[in-house]
């Protein structure tokens, strides 16, 4: 695991993009698994600069979200579909026949997740996964508890998620309770992943996920059991590290 001390916001988001630039620089097809969350925007508006820029070209890329929230209409304003077009797709030359997010309207949610994890073989399985974490230590939507053997699948989100999501919606009812997400197998299969971490309110969860034990109760702890995992951090979600990781 490579661990990467980033001065502030900005250096984080600069960092990382910086990261997903070489991997689509280096393979033009690539398979890009994306996140959603406050975290990832500035990622995003790097890669909208470097694509403007003529740096970048993701006429070949094809893109996988994490997760999708239920009952959500791809237009509602409230839906990652929405938010990942207004963010990112529509800024960059994404062919949006090539833009996966669960659909989180789907009659049976059961038969949505399987047809998505089928989806991800299909298309060779994910490159590069990009990952924020949340106050609770979880990445995609896998809440303390989730098995590390799940694969996409519905959760129910916990009070702290749905109160930490609340500032993306006008009114607490209009969180929605459950979601689509990929598992942490689903995670885990992916080639590279890259986890972003920003702010002081999650300097203790990272040090959990990073240095104590793995296990469900912290899903972000799996990570120390992948081979190729790097991590962004801004100064202040680094505090908690141990001092060789802090500048
Ligand atoms: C949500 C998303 C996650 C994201 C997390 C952190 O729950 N499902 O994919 O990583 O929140 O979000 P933020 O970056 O806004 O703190």
């Amino acid at each position: 695991m490579k661990i990467i001390c980033a001065e502030d916001y900005a250096d984080m988001s600069c960092k990382a993009a910086d990261l997903l630039s070489e991997q689509i620089i280096l393979k033009s097809d690539s398979i890009l698994g994306l996140a959603t969350g406050g975290t990832v925007l500035g990622i995003y508006n790097h890669l909208i600069q470097q694509y403007q820029k003529k740096h970048i070209d993701f006429a070949q890329i094809r893109t996988v979200n994490l997760d999708e929230y239920t009952g959500l209409s791809p237009d509602d304003k409230n839906s990652y579909h929405w938010y990942m077009k207004q963010n990112f797709f529509s800024h960059v030359n994404l062919d949006p026949s090539n833009c996966y997010l669960p659909d989180g309207r789907a009659e049976s949610p059961a038969e949505e997740c399987s047809r998505y994890e089928q989806l991800i073989a299909s298309l060779g399985g994910i490159d590069l996964q990009l990952l924020g974490l949340g106050h609770n230590g979880h990445i995609g939507f896998n809440e303390p508890g989730t098995g590390f053997d799940e694969k996409t699948h519905l959760v129910t989100l916990s009070e702290s998620t749905r109160q930490a999501n609340s500032r993306f919606f006008p009114a607490e009812n209009d969180i929605p309770k459950q979601a689509i997400t990929m598992g942490i197998k689903s995670i885990m299969k992916a080639r590279r992943i890259l986890l972003c971490v920003s702010g002081a309110a999650k300097a203790e969860i990272l040090q959990q996920v990073l240095f104590g034990p793995v296990t469900p109760k912290i899903p972000g702890s799996i990570l120390q059991m992948h081979p190729d995992v790097t991590v962004i951090a801004d100064m202040a979600a680094c505090s908690c590290l141990p001092e060789e990781y802090r500048i």
